[in-house]
């Protein structure tokens, strides 16, 4: 019996299996996708971009983890074992993560501090910025939206939120529909993306959708990059009716050196790292399922197949 570790080395595969052999020092762990000793054996795998086809080489496989939140990766492998159940990471400090990035990226917006830096005539005493706006969109209220907009209310924002069955959430107004995505981005000032890649959202974000934001709003993407039109984003910030967007995931990634994001003032882009899978942090979860899976037991955080996420 052994667990299976195919995530990319820029993810540090041994740190995975360290944390998973601090808690149980007998687990057998392969670290693949090259060199696995005995394929029979693998009953669990932990994946994060895995060549396709190569989970069909482990014919006792019990269940397959996400080395993340999102599974569209994993579902991108048009070869997957059929049958086999699918779970993903959901985890506190990961969502403290994302948190701790919205929320600096809203407040440094919202306090122009780029501004300043930028312009050193703007720290002239006797002057001061508007700060603009104050409505919080989230677009999914999933594990990660809902622990974003706690954050957000604590420091007396107004949010609201938007998710595919409507939810239920203090002081968070709800929304579902595209009726309701509308109503919501009519007053919208930061609009969060944080929805998975799906063929229901796929190209959501477009010029039609992006028009209906208060002019002036700023746009935050650290779901995935297919959700955006990227020439829809840049004809909007190019015409005053956004001002301006953070972007941390894109259709392709590493976001090409020549891609127009790159150069564009009124863009921030950082590398997919708005939030960071913890080694140690998931290793619990990661095990648990292990577990259960080798018992037959219901699994945590299972993936609804026909949605996609
Ligand atoms: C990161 O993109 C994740 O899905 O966890």
């Amino acid at each position: 019996m052994s667990i299976l570790i195919c995530i990319p080395d820029t993810f540090e595969p041994e740190s995975l299996s360290s944390a998973l052999l601090s808690i149980d020092s007998n687990l057998q762990i392969e670290i693949g996708p090259e060199n696995v000793k005995n394929p029979l054996a693998v009953e669990f795998a932990v994946v994060w971009k895995h060549p396709e086809g190569l989970l069909l080489n482990y014919p006792n496989l019990k269940a397959i983890s996400s080395y993340g939140h999102g599974v569209d990766g994993l579902f991108s492998d048009k070869k997957l074992p059929q049958d086999v159940p699918v779970v993903r990471i959901k985890d506190e400090t990961m969502a403290e993560l994302m948190s701790e990035y919205l929320l600096a990226v809203v407040l440094l917006k919202r306090r122009q501090l780029l501004e300043y830096a930028n312009n050193p005539e703007f720290s002239a005493w006797g002057t001061s910025r508007p700060h603009p706006g104050n409505q919080i969109g989230i677009l999914g209220l999933g594990y990660l939206g809902q622990a974003a907009a706690k954050v957000f209310l604590n420091m007396g924002f107004d949010v609201a939120g938007w998710s595919r069955r409507k939810k239920q959430i203090n002081g968070v107004n709800c929304f579902s529909e595209t009726e309701g995505m509308i109503q919501m981005l009519n007053k919208t000032d930061y609009l969060i993306n944080l929805l998975p890649n799906t063929t229901a959202t796929q190209d959501l974000l477009n010029t039609q959708t992006l028009t209906q934001l208060k002019r002036g709003a700023y746009i935050i993407n650290v779901g995935r990059g297919q959700t955006l039109v990227d020439e829809d984003l840049i004809a909007l910030l190019d015409d005053g009716h956004l001002s301006g967007a953070c972007l941390d995931v894109f259709r392709t990634e590493p976001l090409p050196a020549e891609h127009p994001f790159r150069k564009h003032s009124k863009v921030l882009v950082t590398p997919h790292n708005s939030s960071e899978t913890p080694a140690e942090s998931v290793a619990p979860q990661i095990l648990e399922n292990y577990r259960r899976a080798i018992s037959g037991k219901q699994l945590l955080n299972m993936v609804d197949l026909e949605h996609g996420y």
